[in-house]
């Protein structure tokens, strides 16, 4: 149990939305999305007390960069300071629907992996949407938006994106969907937009034509 965080849920319930950071399993899962083998630019919106965060970094290319957007002041704090020592790693004490706007002001045209533990399902439909369309716009072309989440409502605000993959992990407290938003490279066309959905070991593969 980490203090920090629970101390922090309850102070801001809503928006931390959680009493215990997610567990080594579902942390694996959602590291198992994104490829290290190279330098990557990624953003991690709503990192708490910094689970995900410290795998990323034991994973991460020695050149990569990784701006954390943390919007509870204590738990930027707490990230600055537990993180104070690898040059890869900028907090941002703000919220994350900034992102195009610190991406310009620090000269990063676009990120490889956008990766979120903020909880969504509270928040308003045009902050939703908004978050959303910043995202699609700040990938380069074959990036990835990752989610951890509860529910998969945020499909319908993702619409933009050309492929969504998910898969249920059920050792976590509570169980979470991580869903990757997958961006078509350059050379891929978007014509063809697939979601595919794992759940309970179950698949479904629907394609649709969106052009
Ligand atoms: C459920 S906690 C997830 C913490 C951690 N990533 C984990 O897996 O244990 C959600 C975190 O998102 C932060 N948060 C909520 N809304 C945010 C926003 N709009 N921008 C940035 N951070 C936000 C909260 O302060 C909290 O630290």
């Amino acid at each position: 149990m980490s203090m920090i965080f629970l101390k922090r849920f309850i102070k801001e319930p809503t928006r931390v939305a959680s009493i215990i950071p997610s567990s080594p399993m579902l942390v694996n899962r959602v590291m198992a999305t994104m490829d290290h083998s190279a330098p990557r630019i990624i953003a991690e919106y709503g990192p708490g007390e910094g689970v995900h965060t410290r795998a990323l970094l034991k994973r991460a290319h020695k050149d990569s960069r990784l701006l954390l957007f943390e919007l509870d002041p204590e738990l930027a704090e707490y990230n600055r300071k537990q993180f104070a020592d690898d040059k890869r790693v900028e907090v941002i004490c703000d919220d994350c629907e900034k992102l195009p706007l610190i991406a310009e002001e620090r000269g990063i045209e676009a990120f490889d992996y956008i990766f979120s533990g903020i909880p969504f399902s509270t928040m308003d439909k045009d902050k939703k949407q908004g978050i959303m369309d910043a995202n699609y716009q700040c990938l380069k072309p074959g990036g990835d938006f990752i989610i951890y989440q509860i529910t998969n409502e945020l499909k319908r605000f993702g619409e933009h994106f050309d492929r969504i993959d998910s898969s249920w992990c059920a050792m976590n407290i509570p169980p979470m969907y991580v869903t990757v938003y997958h961006k078509n490279g350059a050379a891929s066309s978007a014509r063809v937009r697939r979601i595919n959905e794992s759940e309970n070991g179950s698949e479904v593969i629907r394609d649709r034509e969106t052009a």
